[in-house]
């Protein structure tokens, strides 16, 4: 059996399972994991430099056939450009924004077959998204980790649905991290799940030392949502870093000069080496609240197979239910 959607169709997957493109963490070796199992993977783009890139791309087509994404999280003019660029040579499938894609942009990446999708934390954005020409949105829930908005995953994926549903396939994202949160993704009317947390407690994902045992060890009410790594609000894992910004607002600087600040200050190195030794009490941990049922590090297409087969069951005992 297999659930088949019109993500699944348009992208040309076997199972409607979405890797986000984290920034540090969603480099080759997972993108592939994920992309082999019959997922999608998506490069994590923002934190890579203009010749990491290509290579990570290249890494990708060696270790998988399938297709893959790559995401970038910011829409400014010279960053999207370059990104593009490499997008379209390095055989991509798909191309995700978190803060929007111009037009000329999407245009382009369709004359090159590139499918284009949009993060959306809010109706508005989705709609806007979908007038520009995207091919998909994802509504990420605030429960998500990394940058995030204020509407809960629950409350926003039906909404976004009855607003471009009827148009493009939705996506739901934010706190969603096995089969239970599937089925019932697809019940809120969503095409399929893009999924971030889970997947950083895997032997592929690339990390800082610390940050998957920091997951491993953590509850649901671990995370806080703090401006005091980059200045936007993100969800983060609490440290002495975030306790810290919470007492003290006033030293909060805007978005960029915040993730300055706390590079300079030695407690974000999101995009390091694989590994690399931090102070895990006050390092930038961005994770999102269905964190406190991770508590093992799980191959990645186990995650994926694993969850599609449970929200497979879990529909079947759904309808087995009715009378
Ligand atoms: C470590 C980390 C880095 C992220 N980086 C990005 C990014 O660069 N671009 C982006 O669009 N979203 C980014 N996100 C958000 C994810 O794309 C996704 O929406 C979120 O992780 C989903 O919620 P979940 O973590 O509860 O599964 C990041 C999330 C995490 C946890």
């Amino acid at each position: 059996m297999a659930l088949h959607t019109r993500l699944t169709e348009l992208l040309d997957i076997e199972h409607p399972v979405m890797l986000a493109g984290m920034g540090g963490v969603s480099y080759h070796r997972l993108v592939a994991a994920v992309s082999e199992a019959g997922g999608i993977g998506t490069l994590g783009a923002s934190t890579m430099s203009d010749d990491e890139l290509p290579a990570e791309m290249a890494k990708v087509r060696a270790a998988t056939s399938k297709p893959f994404g790559v995401d970038l999280l910011t829409a400014m003019p010279g960053q999207v450009e370059k990104g593009i660029r490499s997008v379209i040579d390095g055989g991509a499938r798909i191309f995700v924004a978190g803060l929007g894609v111009p037009r000329e942009a999407i245009d382009l990446l369709h004359s090159h077959n590139i499918l284009v999708g949009s993060m959306c934390g809010k109706v508005r954005h989705a709609v806007s998204a979908v007038a520009s020409g995207v091919d998909f949105v994802v509504a990420q829930g605030t429960e998500g980790g990394g940058h995030t908005g204020t509407v809960a995953t629950l409350a926003l994926v039906p909404q976004v649905v009855d607003a471009v549903g009827s148009k493009v396939p939705v996506v739901a994202a934010g706190g969603l991290f096995d089969g239970r949160g599937l089925a019932a993704s697809l019940a809120l009317g969503a095409d399929g799940v893009w999924i971030g947390t889970r997947f950083i407690a895997t032997p592929e994902a690339r990390a800082v030392a610390g940050y998957k045992d920091a997951l491993l060890g953590l509850a649901e009410d671990g995370t806080v949502i703090s401006k005091s790594y980059t200045g936007k609000t993100c969800r983060v894992v609490r440290t002495e870093w975030t306790n810290h910004f919470e007492e003290h607002p006033e030293e909060l600087q805007p978005f960029p000069q915040q993730a300055v600040a706390s590079m300079k200050a030695g407690v974000n190195h999101l995009g390091g080496e694989d590994g690399l030794a931090v102070d895990s009490s006050r390092e930038f941990m961005p994770c999102g609240q269905g964190v406190g049922a991770i508590d093992t590090l799980v191959p990645a297409g186990d995650i994926v197979r694993s969850m599609v087969a449970e929200a497979e069951r879990v529909m079947e005992q759904i309808a087995s239910t009715r009378r």
